[in-house]
């Protein structure tokens, strides 16, 4: 849950994060920086010699044509350097489609269209002519989910431990307010001043500062500095200067070109009521880390009163989003997969973190987005222990992930964990990364992993009065000192007035240092400054107002809340991305097609199997019943194909569905098990197929291994 930025030490105010910044990189990186600067440098001199030609042409004495051609000349010279350098700034910048033969819109348009064809995906309600941000999985889609989902149940549930639970998608009011999402879930929204059109006004201003920035190669570095200032900083823009940056750059409505109204906040819950009376409102969860949250002390105590455990959980959530754009990536209703990892916020040690230490991958810290450096690899266990990653349990978290994704078959060359800035993230949260895949749309988050500390269970402690916390009983009885900040309400309530509950609660938040300090001065001057963040000033604290002490006490047992680490999965995102990473093209033996192709891993593979006799005959036919009859009893999904197209035909169609294996049955003995992207066959014995596929597909032995135990053969098919 990355989606909040909390400005409040009181832990109460929460502004959902606007946007999502798919950063290449904070400031302009030296390649950049120079090829603008060179840019600029030649466009002054293209003009300089433009004038100078101009000149030798109008002058009284007329140059002579020598030397006006020289002129002209160096003029074009100068103008095929400065093509140039704009071309290397454009391929700099938007990094278009790898080798440049195809780029990132065409790629992906060829990714959407199979997708759509085959039926991965459906916009919903399509012959109504559908609605923004939702869709349907088609048969393919559901299967691919669904072999996703059960990954992430065996990856994380199982092989944690963690307790599953499974909560409503309508949820009370108050466990909303409790959570802070009634009041502050929102994205700042424009309109179109004419036509009413909604837009989220920092996409308007992500989009202009890109389009200028990738587009208007001409503009000043200064400028472009600027820009990208305004693109790093824009999650920290206050609704005023949002607007005022909209009416600066002159942006108007995209499709109208109108003008646009002032931002304001649009709560991106979509409300209903519980029952016939309309008297108890009620939201679709925008999350389903809550129903975990206010289930925390049942689980605590089915887990035997121990810590750490976490629970799971995996449902739809909701979200009005106020533009959805980039296909499945922007959606209003999706699945997400969540974990809320609950431990002592005194020892976040993690008993298995030694499994993923070692893992090496690429990760974005703070301090080089910060400095305009790119991504790196790193070893987790380095990131640990230098303290870029702030704990073991974290830092295990990330490696599971990792694994977790690059299994899917997501490319691990473009996948990196990003550290959030400091403006992202919430005060209270100790560290958060993004899993964030790089697919044509750039680089998306698809899972988000914060150190969340103790904010959600306090929040809803204080809401709903039931203490959600833990203990740790001491073998015999502690001496312990404790601080205790106790404010004179009565003082207090003479000197702020209606103030008065915000200057308390600030104060009941300091932490230790700032209390003795705060003691400290009063004691020597008897009054200090103190600065209460939710009334955005300082106030005058005397000695009357406040009474701090340390006292001991015994004490038989620690109480504690416990810190909460959330690993939130978007499993539609991740599977977009995966559509991505495992398609590519490969031209028809003929070579006068190209032919589509998912790559998917087995355990991804919507089908596993298909079965074909190669030529419509009642044996052949017979035999592949028999068989499919085996990979049923097997549980290996599949699929026969007795149509009379030709084999190639038959193959090329499964590779679209990313079938990885085809059983063709072309003898009453044997038949060959196809390999999808080695297109390699080999012999096996009609009782031995299913087996081997099961195995292969299950990953009990390689493909590798099953090309080196049985005969090969050659495929006579044409269209192959
Ligand atoms: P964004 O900034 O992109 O809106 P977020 O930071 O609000 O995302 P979180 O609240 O952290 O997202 O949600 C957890 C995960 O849910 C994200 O990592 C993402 O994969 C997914 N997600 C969030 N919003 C959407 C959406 N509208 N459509 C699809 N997936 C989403
Ligand atoms: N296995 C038969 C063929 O591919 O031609």
């Amino acid at each position: 849950m990355t989606n909040y930025v909390d400005f409040d030490p009181s832990r109460r105010l929460l502004v959902r994060r606007r946007s999502q910044l798919a950063l290449q990189s904070l400031t302009m990186d030296a390649v950049e920086q120079s090829l603008r600067k060179a840019l600029a440098e030649k466009q002054s001199a293209v003009e300089t010699q433009g004038n100078a030609v101009r000149a030798l042409k109008a002058a009284a004495t007329p140059a002579s044509k020598p030397e006006i051609d020289a002129a002209i000349a160096t003029l074009n010279n100068l103008k095929l350097e400065k093509s140039s350098i704009e071309k290397q700034l454009q391929a700099h910048i938007t990094d278009a489609g790898g080798d440049g033969s195809f780029s990132k819109e065409a790629f992906r348009q060829a990714v959407v269209n199979t997708l759509e064809r085959r039926l991965f995906y459906i916009p919903s309600f399509k012959i109504y002519r559908g609605v923004a941000g939702l869709y349907d999985y088609g048969p393919p889609g559901c299967s691919v989910k669904s072999n996703v989902l059960s990954f992430w149940r065996q990856h994380f549930v199982l092989e944690e431990n963690m307790l599953e639970v499974d909560c409503p998608c309508v949820t009370p009011e108050v466990v909303l307010k409790a959570s802070g999402h009634v009041d502050k879930f929102t994205d700042l929204m424009v309109k179109d001043e004419k036509t009413g059109t909604c837009y989220r006004a920092d996409h308007l201003l992500k989009d202009f500062c890109n389009e200028k920035l990738q587009k208007d190669l001409s503009i000043a570095p200064e400028k472009a500095a600027e820009l990208k200032h305004v693109l790093a900083t824009l999650d920290d823009f206050s609704s005023e200067e949002l607007g005022a940056k909209i009416k600066e750059y002159g942006i108007t409505a995209p499709d109208t070109k109108n003008s646009l109204s002032d931002p304001y906040p649009f709560n991106l819950m979509f409300q209903t009521s519980i029952g016939p009376s309309g008297l108890s409102p009620g939201y679709m969860r925008p999350e389903t880390a809550q129903g975990i949250f206010v289930n925390f002390k049942d689980l605590y105590y089915y887990n035997g009163n121990k810590l750490p455990f976490a629970a799971a959980q995996i449902g739809q959530a909701f979200r009005n989003e106020i533009s959805p754009r980039q296909g499945l990536l922007r959606v209003r209703e999706f699945t997400l997969a969540e974990i809320e990892h609950f431990v002592d916020p005194d020892d976040k040690s993690h008993p298995k973190y030694s499994e993923v230490a070692n893992l090496e991958f690429l990760m974005f810290p703070r301090d080089e987005q910060m400095s305009g450096q790119s991504a790196k690899k790193i070893v987790l266990g380095d990131a640990v222990s230098r303290g870029i990653v702030n704990n073991e349990t974290l830092g295990y978290f990330i490696g599971r992930v990792y694994l977790f994704l690059t299994r899917l078959g997501i490319d691990k060359e473009r996948l990196r964990f990003r550290q959030h800035l400091a403006n992202e993230m919430a005060h209270y949260a100790c560290d958060c990364w993004d899993a964030e895949i790089e697919c044509s749309y750039g680089w998306i988050e698809c899972v988000g992993i914060a150190d969340r500390s103790a904010y959600d269970l306090r929040a809803h402690s204080e809401k709903s009065g039931v203490p959600l916390v833990a203990h740790e009983k001491f073998s015999e009885p502690k001496e312990v000192e404790k601080l205790v900040i106790a404010p004179v309400k009565k003082e207090l309530g003479l000197a702020f007035k209606g103030n008065q509950k915000m200057v308390v609660e600030s104060l009941e938040a300091m932490g230790e240092k700032e209390a003795l300090d705060m003691k400290a001065a009063l004691e020597s001057k008897g009054e200090v400054d103190f600065y209460v963040c939710t009334l955005g000033k300082n106030v005058a604290i005397k000695k009357n107002m406040v009474a701090i002490s340390k006292e001991k006490k015994k004490e038989h047992q620690r109480v504690f809340t416990p810190s909460v680490i959330e690993p939130s999965f978007g499993i539609g995102r991740i599977i977009y991305c995966l559509f991505e990473h495992s398609f590519y093209m490969r031209p028809s033996k003929a070579g006068d097609e190209q032919l589509n192709v998912f790559r998917f891993p087995p355990i991804v593979a919507p089908i596993k199997c298909t079965v074909f006799p190669l030529v419509q005959n009642q044996q052949y036919e017979e035999i592949s019943k028999l068989i499919s009859k085996s990979l049923t009893a097997a549980g290996i999904s599949h699929k026969i194909d007795m149509t009379g197209t030709s084999i190639g035909k038959r193959y090329a169609r499964t590779d679209e569905l990313g079938v990885p294996f085809a059983i063709t049955v072309d003898s009453a003995t044997s038949v060959t098990i196809r390999e999808r992207d080695s297109k390699h066959q080999v012999r096996v014995s009609v009782e031995e197929a299913a087996s081997v596929v099961k195995d292969v597909t299950e990953g009990h032995r390689t493909w590798a291994d099953v090309w080196s135990t049985f005969p090969h053969h050659s495929s006579a098919s044409a269209d192959e």
